[in-house]
C-alpha cells in the first residue's frame, strides 16, 4: 500500500495545525517534518518545540527527518515532544548502528537517510534494524527541487535488496516528488512518498494531497 507523507517544509508556518488538516483530509497519513540545522544543509527550520506543537494538532505518526549533525544530542527531545519515526542521515552518524540503538530505545522507529550521491549497499548491514529508508532524490535543504532521475536507479535496487534478504522495511523517497514523477517513483518500489511543494506550495493542500494519491495508487495498481 501505498502512503501519502506530506512534507509541511512548503506549508505556511503561520497556518501549521490547519495545512496538516487540510493534507489529512486529502489522504495524508504520516506527516514529514524537516529539521535542519544550519550545518549540515545550508538552511534552518524548526526543532522538537514546533514536534511538539504538531503531535497536539494532529493523532498522525510524525516523520521526523533530522538534517543535523550530532543527531544523538537530540534524539531524546525528539522523543519527549513525541515523534514517532525519526530518520538520520548515513553521512551525519559516525556510529549508525549506536544510534539507531538510541532511537529504538527512546520507543521511536528508525531510519536512515540516504543522499543522491550515497550508495544503497553501505547500509546492507544495518537494514533488518530498520524500520524504513529514505532515498534523497534531491540534495537535502529546500523544497521544490527538481527530481534527480537516478534516485529511481537507487530505489530499485534497494528493492532488489530487500527481496534478497527478506525484509520488511518500507522504502520512502524525498524530494521532487510531484505529478509528473509519482508514478515512476512507485513502479520504481518506493511506497512512502513525501511531497512538499506538490501538496502545499499551491495553497490547496487537501485538492492537491487528494491528487497526488490517487496518481501513486493508479502507478501501484491499487
Ligand atoms: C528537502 C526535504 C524535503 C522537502 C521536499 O531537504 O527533506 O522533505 O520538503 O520538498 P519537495 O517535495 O518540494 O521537493
Ligand atoms: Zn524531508
Amino acid at each position: 500500500m501505498v502512503q501519502l507523507l506530506p512534507s509541511i517544509l512548503s506549508a505556511d508556518f503561520a497556518r501549521l495545525a490547519d495545512e496538516v488538516a487540510a493534507a489529512e483530509r486529502g489522504g495524508g497519513t504520516v506527516i514529514h517534518v524537516d529539521v535542519m540545522d544550519g550545518h549540515f544543509v545550508p538552511n534552518i527550520t524548526i526543532g522538537p518545540p514546533v514536534v511538539k506543537s504538531l503531535r497536539k494538532a494532529t493523532k498522525l505518526p510524525l516523520d521526523c527527518h533530522l538534517m543535523i549533525e550530532n543527531p544523538d544530542e537530540y534524539i531524546p527531545a525528539f522523543a519527549e515532544a513525541g515523534a514517532n519515526w525519526v530518520s538520520v542521515h548515513y553521512e551525519a552518524c559516525r556510529h549508525l548502528h549506536r544510534t539507531l540503538q538510541l532511537i529504538e530505545h527512546h520507543g521511536m522507529k528508525p531510519a536512515v537517510v540516504l543522499n543522491p550521491a550515497t550508495r544503497v549497499e553501505l547500509i546492507r548491514d544495518i537494514l533488518p534494524m530498520l524500520h524504513h529508508v529514505l532515498i534523497m532524490s534531491v540534495n537535502p535543504g529546500f523544497g521544490g527541487q527538481e527530481f534527480i532521475p537516478f534516485s529511481l536507479d537507487k530505489i530499485r535496487r534497494l528493492a532488489q535488496l530487500r527481496q534478497e534478504m527478506g525484509l520488511a522495511f518500507k522504502i520512502e523517497v524525498d524530494g521532487g516528488v510531484a505529478h509528473d514523477t509519482i508514478a515512476q517513483v512507485v513502479q520504481a518500489g518506493a511506497e512512502l512518498l513525501v511531497a512538499g511543494n506538490a501538496v502545499f506550495g499551491a495553497g490547496q493542500a487537501e485538492r492537491d494531497a487528494r491528487e497526488l494519491l490517487n496518481a501513486a495508487r493508479k502507478a501501484a495498481g491499487e
